[in-house]
């Protein structure tokens, strides 16, 4: 069966975090081992892992400087080998991160290729002659802050990094780097791994006549113009869906920024034979302001719901979506698109389900299942983050208020989803013996999985609950997706649809009661699952929706 993925259900874990048993301060795999029965409980099917791979850590792991060992601090390829056993004997899947747009600047790779232009690795990376007056070839600002190109003597050139200048960019159009990577995935597949999440895949192939800016790009995403989708990117990857995913029963998930539902068919299009689904960002961007996703700004559900229900529409027997809220690169869910103070609970369930009885591969980022929210640090200081880091410098530098720059760090600052699990309610919360390589969240004495799986009408069983219904209808897998109530203020609902069974979600995003109107087709449906435990289990055609109610209902 090729396409298992269209059946799971994906949790992402973000090692750093999850469970440390060294002692050290940081998670590792034998931390992801030992949690492994808690996934099983929640019923997941895969476990997408972040980059365990030797790093510098300058970006979190996201800098490679070899791909085909285990950094240290998370444990050893014997400990990755017993968790991917234990996780296969549970009947999950793991699928790593394939990160392979830039390297670390501690690659072997680029240590040789910044010697010289005649070396074996010379043309493993992005190097351009620096224009007349000295400057860099093009204009573009890099994500994390300043020019994209540094300029390295030994070579008289500048090199690209659309990153930190410590992960420079592969060069894709040599075909011994792409060698090298379909080598490096192959002895993974051979390891046994399920798949892989692609970062930033999108931009692996940029313009060779380097344009400049646009005049209106945000300067840390300017290099969109001359490297995102760009000219030979489907071309690469079907290269490589060729030499290597076709040989394997694998899942992929391209993380394909400035991406739009149009050219996300162009990747998941199963003739096409790219990749399975992409992570696509335009639910993301409906906060973002002037400093990018840095905003005060609150999201519309009109919005959301607009842009949900073009992804589903637009891939709708073309293409696969992924499903997801939140990831380490995002704030907490349910502080973003939910109520993170009285109604918590709710709005973390409501969420779920809204985003769990669409069409796609859902994705949980760790923490989600209890209901974690946002991080209310105190200080600036405590924010570890380079992406966080720079933007305080560049707000600070436009002069921006610290009391502003507080609320937009908080409000979406990439920490916040990267504070330990809190496994129990007290001291170290379970999570390490030693100090915590980030600063806890205050939070963790209220929300953490000990008191969230002695309560049965906690967010983790609803999560569960939903998992569940997936595996047992197949309405939830492949019916087809259309929006009920379109104008609707408050609530969102919409149907899937599969030969006689219509299964209808209704979603209110109001803190207050509102009213809400089906029409006669839809009446009568029996209630399958809902976030409160009174709702009414035959669907009327005049509903009271409770704050932050989420009904799924059965037509059969
Ligand atoms: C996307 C990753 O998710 C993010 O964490 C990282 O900083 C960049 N890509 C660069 O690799």
């Amino acid at each position: 069966m090729t396409d298992w993925w269209k059946k799971s259900v994906v949790y992402q874990v973000y090692p750093q975090s999850f469970k440390d048993t060294s002692g050290n301060g940081i998670g590792d795999l034998n931390g992801i081992k030992a949690k492994l029965p808690y996934l099983a409980k929640l019923g997941i099917d895969v476990i997408w892992l972040n980059p365990i791979y030797q790093s510098p850590l300058i970006d979190n792991g996201y800098d490679i400087s070899d791909y085909y060992q285990i950094n240290p601090i998370y444990g050893t390829m014997t400990d990755f080998e017993a968790l991917l056993q234990a996780a296969h004997d549970l009947g999950i899947k793991i699928i790593m991160d394939l990160v392979v747009n830039h390297t670390s600047d501690q690659h072997q790779w680029f240590k040789q290729s910044k010697q010289s232009k005649d070396n074996e690795f010379s043309d493993f990376y992005i190097w351009k002659d620096p224009n007349l007056d000295g400057t860099p070839p093009t204009d573009w600002g890099s994500t994390f802050g300043g020019s994209a190109w540094e300029y390295v003597e030994s070579r008289n050139q500048y090199y690209l990094h659309l990153f930190a200048k410590e992960q420079p960019d592969l060069n894709w159009e040599n075909p011994k780097v792409r060698q090298a990577v379909y080598h490096m995935m192959d002895s993974w597949f051979l390891k046994g791994v399920d798949g892989f999440r692609m970062d930033v895949i999108s931009l692996i192939s940029k313009r060779q006549d380097w344009p400049q800016a646009l005049p209106d790009a945000v300067y840390t995403k300017s290099y969109y113009v001359g490297a995102s989708n760009g000219p030979r990117v489907h071309e690469f990857l079907q290269e490589m869906n060729a030499e290597v995913l076709s040989k394997y029963e694998v899942m992929t998930v391209g993380e394909t920024a400035n991406t739009s539902s149009e050219q996300a068919i162009l990747y998941t299009d199963p003739n096409r034979h790219e990749l399975d689904m992409i992570f696509h960002f335009d639910h993301m961007h409906l906060d973002y302001g002037k400093y990018g996703k840095f905003s005060d700004i609150r999201y519309k559900m009109s919005d959301l719901r607009t842009v949900m229900t073009e992804w589903q529409d637009k891939l709708e027997d073309k293409g696969w979506n992924s499903l997801y809220w939140s990831n380490h690169d995002q704030p907490r869910t349910v502080t973003r698109f939910g109520n993170d103070g009285r109604y918590r609970v709710e709005s973390a369930k409501m969420l779920a389900t809204l985003l769990h009885m669409m069409k796609g591969t859902p994705y949980i980022f760790q923490g989600e299942e209890i209901g974690m929210r946002n991080v209310p640090f105190e200080s600036l200081n405590q924010y570890q983050d380079i992406e966080t880091k720079a933007m305080i410098d560049e707000m600070r530098q436009a002069g921006e208020s610290e009391a502003y720059i507080k609320k937009v760090v908080y409000l979406k600052s990439r920490d916040n989803a990267r504070t330990p699990i809190a496994w129990t309610s007290g001291g170290n919360f379970g999570f390490t013996e030693g100090k915590p390589w980030i600063d806890f969240s205050p939070d963790n004495e209220l929300i953490n999985v000990e008191s969230t799986l002695e309560d049965p009408q906690s967010v983790f069983y609803h999560y569960q609950k939903l998992i569940a219904l997936r595996k047992s209808h197949e309405v939830i897998v492949e019916g087809l997706y259309e929006l009920i109530n379109p104008h609707d203020s408050a609530v969102y609902g919409y149907t899937r649809s599969l030969n006689d069974e219509k299964l209808v979600v209704i979603c209110s995003f109001s803190a207050y009661k509102v009213n809400y109107q089906v029409t006669d087709e839809l009446v009568g449906a029996k209630l399958l699952l809902s976030n409160y435990t009174d709702s009414e289990v035959e669907l009327a055609e005049q509903i009271e929706l409770k704050p932050y109610e989420a009904l799924i209902y059965l037509k059969e």
